[in-house]
């Protein structure tokens, strides 16, 4: 398969690219990678899609969101996420759907903070709870038998320490059980599915 794959430098994507390339051809994309994109552009993701002619998946670990006290938050603050994390991904989908090639699969990113929040999350939640109902709902309405999945992790061990005390009492998961979600989703036959990675 040709795959697409945003973030393939991040903590999580770099993952994504080590189990995904042993079997398929990898694109990296991001504004500092092999194909340059700046996701927040709908002008960018779309000459993207332009210069990767066929691919058959788009795999997306990327997309900034912010954490603030409730107290302090601001509509900028809760901006970063909706035009970051969430307008990012779903333009992927709205702009991939007409360039992607028949059976094709979008898998996004969303996060445990959905479904658990923690102390100045309600921005990020926000964010990955209507990219995962997004999800649920495209599936229904995508043509040309292309999928559509959500890869959902908690606080992933390469990252667990960088946040230090913030995801207190939560098991990390580890570094190939979140990579196998991205597998499932691209190489199986399931849409619609927030795959939860917890
Ligand atoms: N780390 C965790 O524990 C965890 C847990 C659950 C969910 N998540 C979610 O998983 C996603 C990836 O997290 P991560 O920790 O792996 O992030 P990360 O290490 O900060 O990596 C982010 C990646 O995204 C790319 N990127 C950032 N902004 C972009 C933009 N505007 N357009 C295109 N590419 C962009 C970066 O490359 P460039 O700088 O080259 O653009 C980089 O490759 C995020 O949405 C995060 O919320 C993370």
């Amino acid at each position: 398969m040709k795959i697409i794959l945003l973030g393939a430098s991040g903590t999580i994507g770099k993952r994504i690219y080590d189990k995904l390339s042993k079997k398929h051809d990898v694109i990296r994309a991001s504004r500092s990678g092999d194909v340059k994109v700046d996701m927040t552009s709908t002008g960018s993701i779309e000459k993207m899609y332009k210069s990767v002619a066929s691919a058959d998946a788009v795999v997306c670990a990327a997309g900034e969101a912010k954490f603030a006290p409730l107290s302090d938050m601001t509509e900028d603050d809760v901006y970063v996420g909706i035009r970051g994390k969430m307008m990012g991904q779903v333009n992927l989908v709205l702009i991939g759907q007409k360039y992607l090639n028949d059976g094709g699969s979008f898998t996004l990113t969303t996060g445990i903070l959905a479904d658990d929040p923690i102390a100045g999350s309600a921005a990020v939640a926000l964010v990955n709870g209507g990219v995962n109902s997004f999800v649920t709902a495209a599936a229904q309405e995508l043509q040309r038998g292309m999928r559509i999945n959500a890869v959902c992790p908690t606080v992933v061990e390469d990252s667990a320490q960088a946040y230090g005390d913030w995801f207190a009492g939560f098991d990390p998961a580890s570094m190939d059980r979140v990579a196998n979600g991205y597998v499932r989703s691209v190489e199986g036959l399931i849409t619609g599915r927030v795959i939860k990675i917890y």
